[in-house]
């Protein structure tokens, strides 16, 4: 199974997927060329691709580069592992229930949040991980795999829980998909 791993930033998780299935992640993709990802990526030798939304007229277009490119790879699962858009129509029209994401709460608990973890911290509900098929909403999709999360008095400390429990949960939903 060929996967693309999407992230807009930092990449950890991309990291630990790409260490953990080096055969299988032939593509990162970010939508920031200044993204630490694309480092990663470089030091792990994934090929890495980069682009702007702002440099294409529309998102149809620009995922439709990004259509092209994932058919050009012949990537079977795209794995959004931090990539802060949401998914438009061209993507799910080609690659509809091949897309799945994580996301750093108990859904349908901040959905849609880009500050999960700090929120759901605050509010002390909805803490945990989600990993989730990719759907025309907004981190609505099916979920595939969930864990919740006791509450920590220190933010930082709930938060590296967040991302530990994410390095182990993300892997082990990719391979058993890897495995079917
Ligand atoms: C992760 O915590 C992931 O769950 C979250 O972004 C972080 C990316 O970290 N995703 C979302 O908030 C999606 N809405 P990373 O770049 O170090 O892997």
């Amino acid at each position: 199974m060929n996967i693309a791993v999407f992230a807009s930033g930092n990449g950890s998780n991309f990291q630990v997927l790409a260490e953990k299935f080096p055969n299988n992640v032939k593509l990162a993709f970010s939508d920031h060329h200044e993204a630490y990802v694309l480092k990663r990526a470089e030091k792990l030798n994934v090929p890495a691709v980069s682009f702007e939304l702002k440099e294409f007229i529309n998102k149809a277009t620009y995922e439709s580069e990004l259509v092209e490119i994932l058919e050009r790879e012949k990537i079977d699962l795209v794995v959004l592992a931090g990539y802060m858009k949401i998914i438009g129509p061209t993507l799910l029209k080609k690659y509809g229930g091949r897309i799945i994401n994580i996301h750093p709460s108990f859904l349908p608990n901040f959905a849609g949040s880009p500050h999960a973890i700090e929120e759901s911290w605050e509010a002390n509900r909805g803490l945990g991980v989600t990993v989730h098929y990719v759907d025309e909403g907004v981190d609505t999709g099916d979920v595939i795999a969930q864990v919740t999360l006791p509450y920590l008095e220190n933010l930082a400390e709930y938060e590296q829980s967040v991302h530990e429990v994410e390095y182990r949960l993300y892997p082990d939903v990719i391979e058993k998909m890897i495995c079917r």
